[in-house]
């Protein structure tokens, strides 16, 4: 069986309402990241970390899966796939993927501030200011911030570098280290790139689809999938 390779961000969400970082009605016209998604924001301020986080945990509450998840997750009828998103939505695994690396966390877990030990599943309720993890440390969100190692990051670059097909779907490859797993794929591997708009360059051979991500990966399902 070909391994397909799904390196999602916050573009295969969009239609499903979340918001992406840097559109111009992306998260960071209005939020500053150094507030809410830096390691130094956290000891600066962590009641507005928590409180930002739990706000994009409710709104994530009534998002469904769009075409674009439950495509990638059709595509496992036929290919072995992985996922690795950099999205800390829960929408791929709802979509119906089954083999999903999330490389900047998961809002739907909380963990310890001493190591990012103690992980929990916290579903979609709230993280109060105040509350303490197992070892006794303040409880925050499951989340990589700016500043913190990505731990998966070499699970990930393993998975891409056995990859036949890598689908680089709605990021726009600004944020490292996660943009620099294209570079791990094989010289012969086939890469597709799929956003409605330019993303940072990359010095591969790739098939750009310059369409949103559910109109996209109906293409390449088309292409892709034997009948
Ligand atoms: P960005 O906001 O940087 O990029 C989103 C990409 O999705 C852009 O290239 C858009 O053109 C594209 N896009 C918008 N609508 C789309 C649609 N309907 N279908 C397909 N593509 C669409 O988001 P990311 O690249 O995911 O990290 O951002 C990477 C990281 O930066 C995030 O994981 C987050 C952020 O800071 C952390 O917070 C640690």
């Amino acid at each position: 069986m070909k391994k397909i390779v799904v390196l999602s961000g916050a573009g295969v969400s969009a239609e499903s309402g979340i918001s992406t970082f840097r559109d111009s009605d992306g998260l960071w016209e209005n939020f500053n990241v150094e507030d809410v998604a830096s390691i130094e924001g956290w000891y600066r301020n962590p009641e507005l970390m928590i409180n930002f986080y739990n706000e994009r945990r409710r709104q994530l509450e009534h998002c469904q899966p769009n075409d674009a998840h439950k495509i990638i997750a059709e595509l496992e009828r036929q290919y072995e796939v992985v996922v690795v998103t950099q999205n800390i939505d829960n929408l791929h695994e709802k979509g119906g993927s089954t083999n999903i690396i999330h490389l900047h966390g998961e809002l739907t877990k909380a963990c310890s501030e001493r190591g990012k030990t103690n992980v929990v599943d916290i579903g979609y309720r709230d993280i109060e200011f105040g509350e303490k993890a197992a070892d006794g440390a303040l409880l925050r969100p499951f989340i990589v911030w700016f500043g913190e190692d990505v731990p998966l990051l070499t699970a990930a670059a393993e998975q891409v570098r056995k990859a036949d097909i890598l689908i680089i779907i709605g990021t726009s490859l600004n944020v490292y280290p996660a943009a620099g797993l294209v570079y791990y794929a094989k010289d012969d591997a086939e890469i597709y790139v799929i956003d409605p708009k330019e993303v940072q360059p990359i010095q591969r051979k790739v098939t750009f689809i310059r369409q949103k991500a559910t109109d996209g990966m109906r293409q390449l399902r088309a292409q892709l999938m034997k009948a």
